[in-house]
């Protein structure tokens, strides 16, 4: 734990050191001014020109606080460092991370790791180490000093706050505890004010105000109560130290008492001795203080690293051709991918599950339980069947958010599992069942899955999801601001908005889960017809919620308890099968 923390501070040891450094000049420029300010008053005294000792005071006051102020400047700037090094690892990683280990994390909690708990590093490693190092310097020095005045009576001091010492190391890990728990709290209550803002509309329309605010309120309080831990063992050591110094002086006042009286130690040396064990009284509070900062930094790195230490998809992100190439010149991690795969409309992909089964976790139930189904590549295939049968989980696990147990998935004939992660991504469009859209520009949720796409492509695909009049009605057009998760437009508009954004990715593959759900009959319509003109030149893949689409699809699959329940055109499957036709009958297929 303290090497990776130490491997924070690393690339940062050099200015580190300097800035300590000129923390000492300017400590000693500090000692230095009382010595000539005695010279000013002598040479007062004694009638000679004080120019010389005054202007020798002002540099020295200049040059300390000059020095003194670099040298803090450069400390804190290495705190900045340290940060924004922790926070860009931190949230590498969690971008990275595996859609199942997000499933279980809270982003609340997540959110106060990146701002809180590296926030807490900084003081550790600034300085904490910085005063640390500075507090042995002088202790060895007292140490030193102390040596030369008696043996015996450093002997005793040392037992003593070595005997003190330890039992302060005791509560150490007790102060990391208490700080983790205290951190935790924090993130806690991230999460769950996250859920009250995250169903905002939710918790005002079911009157539960009161009760959320007393939720995180409860969680803010628990917050304190470990903040209050750790502020009483950190007062313990605190007291200790005091104790240690204390007991120290009565123990040598004792023993050089007893010396003295006995004729083998000289009273002035006892009281020489006595005044450089209160100069101990500095460097071990400081070291203590260190080490309570380091635990504190050890409690914010543990919970750092339980993000990094979560396992990272291989790497997902298609690299534009320019960078790509200039990337598989170095022999990285990074695969060369294929850029061609993202832009290569035309190109439709079939895709095939062969007894496949899988489940969320060991614990759950099991979704698909030998599912088996064709889609070939070009055309319209729907899936349909009852809510729960598992229809979008075909689709998480066709972009590989999740792996499944058992059987093969392929996709143009290749194995999930063999193809590059980012490449199989880019061969897909998908457009979720809720349909989300990001917080900033029209234009950049349109753009978000297809960085490049020139303004024409951009003009059509609006065009195509009938959001033209939205573009005109809107008061900056593409640049209008969608607000948090789109709440600034209707249902409708996000489907639409995720529909155009997943076919400016030219996917070869189309994966609409109920993106039609909520649009109007004419809006539907006309996606339909859209759908089925996009069907000719790849394959698309729609779970299908009304009647209407499925009738245009060349392939109906049903499905039904973790399985496929039958396969054929909507007449057969009138004639044929059972469920099929009480869901045809209703119209509207149950979603
Ligand atoms: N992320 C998840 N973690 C755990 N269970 C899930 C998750 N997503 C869906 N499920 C469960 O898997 C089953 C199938 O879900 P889903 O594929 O969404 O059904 P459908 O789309 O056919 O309505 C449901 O019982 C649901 O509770
Ligand atoms: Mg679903």
């Amino acid at each position: 734990m303290i090497k990776e923390l130490l491997a924070y501070i690393r690339p940062h040891r050099g200015i580190l050191v300097i800035g300590g450094l000129l923390g000492l000049v300017g400590s000693v420029a500090g000692l230095a001014m009382p010595l000539l300010a005695k010279y000013v008053v002598d040479a007062f005294g004694q009638d000679r020109s004080m120019a010389g000792p005054l202007i020798g005071l002002t540099v020295a006051v200049v040059v300390g606080a000059v020095v003194s102020a670099g040298g803090n400047y450069l400390l804190e700037r290495t705190g900045e460092g340290i940060v924004l090094g922790a926070r860009r690892k931190l949230v590498d990683r969690m971008l990275r991370l595996t859609v199942a280990d997000v499933d279980r994390l809270k982003p609340g909690d997540l959110l106060s790791r990146v701002t809180g708990d590296t926030t807490l590093l900084r003081a550790v490693l600034t300085n904490g180490i910085v005063n640390s190092i500075a507090a042995v310097f002088m202790l060895v020095g007292a140490i030193v000093m102390m040596a030369t005045m008696d043996g015996v009576l450093l002997l005793v001091t040392l037992l003593v706050v070595v005997v003190i010492g330890g039992m302060t190391g005791l509560i150490m890990p007790r102060i990391q505890r208490a700080q983790q728990q205290a951190q935790e709290s924090v993130g806690e209550m991230g999460a769950v004010l996250d859920r009250a803002l995250q169903a905002y509309r939710t918790v005002k329309a079911s009157g539960a105000e009161e009760r959320e605010i007393a939720v995180v309120a409860d969680a803010a309080a628990r917050a304190r109560d470990r903040g209050l831990q750790v502020a009483g063992w950190t007062s313990l050591a605190g007291v200790a130290t005091w104790m240690a110094v204390q007991i120290a002086f009565l123990c040598v006042l004792a023993v050089g008492g007893a010396r003295v009286a006995s004729g083998t130690l000289e009273v002035s040396s006892l009281i020489a001795f006595l005044l450089y064990l209160f100069y101990l009284v500095a460097p071990i509070g400081q070291l203590v203080e260190g080490a309570v900062q380091l635990q504190q930094g050890l409690a914010a790195m543990k919970r750092i690293k339980e993000i990094e230490d979560l396992p990272a998809e291989a790497v997902a992100v298609i690299v534009p051709p320019a960078i790509s190439s200039a990337i598989s010149a170095v022999p990285s991690a990074v695969p060369s991918a294929v850029p061609s795969a993202v832009h290569s409309p035309g190109n439709p992909v079939g895709v095939r599950f062969e007894n496949v089964s899988f489940r969320y976790g060991d614990d759950r139930p099991v979704v698909h339980d030998g599912v088996t189904f064709e889609v070939p590549p070009g055309g319209l295939t729907a899936l349909v069947g009852p809510s729960g049968a598992g229809k979008s989980t075909v689709f998480a696990l066709l972009e590989r958010f999740y792996e499944h147990q058992g059987g093969t998935i392929t996709v143009a004939g290749r194995d999930i599992r063999d193809w590059p992660l980012g490449e199989l991504r880019a061969a897909l469009g998908y457009v979720e069942q809720d349909a989300p859209v990001l917080a900033g520009t029209l234009r950049e949720n349109l753009l978000f899955a297809a960085q490049d796409s020139t303004k024409e492509e951009l003009r059509r695909a609006i065009a195509r999801t009938r959001l033209d009049d939205l573009v005109a009605r809107l008061p900056e057009g593409l640049d209008t601001a969608v607000g948090h998760r789109g709440v600034l437009l209707s249902g409708g508009e996000r489907q639409r908005v995720a529909i155009a954004r997943a076919l400016l990715r030219r996917p070869r593959l189309l994966l609409l889960d109920e993106a039609t759900s909520q649009l109007d009959a004419v809006n539907e319509l006309r996606l339909r017809e859209v759908i089925a003109e996009v069907a000719t030149e790849t394959t698309v893949l729609v779970i299908a919620h009304r009647l209407s689409t499925v009738t245009d699809a060349g392939r109906i699959v049903v499905m039904e308890g973790g399985g496929v329940r039958a396969v054929g055109t909507h007449d057969e499957l009138v004639g044929r099968d059972e469920l099929y036709r009480e869901l045809a009958a209703t119209q509207f297929l149950v979603t």
